[in-house]
């Protein structure tokens, strides 16, 4: 497997990966192909997109920012999505991995992100050491 840099012309097919897995319960997303790739391009201009491939194939994504908190610099995970024909092969954790030898390398003080609740993904992350926060809540407010 090897982790590089998307270039602008992998976001369709990282489009389709993401939309393929994050349409599955329990995040049952259902905007189009194109509001994901609008997300994509905005974090292809303004954050990090890095993708596993295996035979010159996509089967891993991983889309993160870094922010100036008053800790320090913090890397704050968006995406992460591998496709059902690789999964539980360690590209996920190697995706992990190579964001956190990132974030170590800028100095980061730490790495967060939001999940689903239900999402297996939660057992997937607290094998790499990420729990969840004891006093933060996400507030929301739909707006029409
Ligand atoms: C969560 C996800 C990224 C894991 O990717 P993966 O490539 O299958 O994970 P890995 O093969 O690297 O697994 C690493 C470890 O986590 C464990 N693990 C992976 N998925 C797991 C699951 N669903 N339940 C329990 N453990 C899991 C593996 O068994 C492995 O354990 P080990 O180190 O003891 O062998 C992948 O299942 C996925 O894309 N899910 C859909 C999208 C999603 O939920 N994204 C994250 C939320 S934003």
């Amino acid at each position: 497997m090897k982790i590089r840099k998307a270039v602008k012309k992998d976001l369709k097919e990282i489009g389709m990966l993401m939309k393929r897995e994050f349409q599955k319960p329990p995040f049952n997303e259902r905007d189009s192909i194109n509001a994901v790739l609008k997300s994509l391009n905005f974090y292809f201009k303004t954050g990090h997109i890095y993708v596993a491939e295996k035979d010159r194939r996509i089967v891993g994504v991983v889309v993160f920012k870094t922010e100036q908190y008053w800790e320090g610099p913090v890397v704050i995970i968006e995406d992460l999505a591998v496709d059902d024909k690789f999964k539980k092969q360690g590209v996920g954790k190697g995706l992990m991995d190579y964001v956190e030898d990132y974030a170590k390398k800028k100095k980061c003080k730490s790495i967060s992100f939001s999940t689903h609740k239900k999402s297996d993904a939660v057992k997937f992350y607290k094998k790499k050491g990420y729990k969840p926060e004891k006093h933060t809540i996400i507030m929301r407010k739909g707006l029409k």
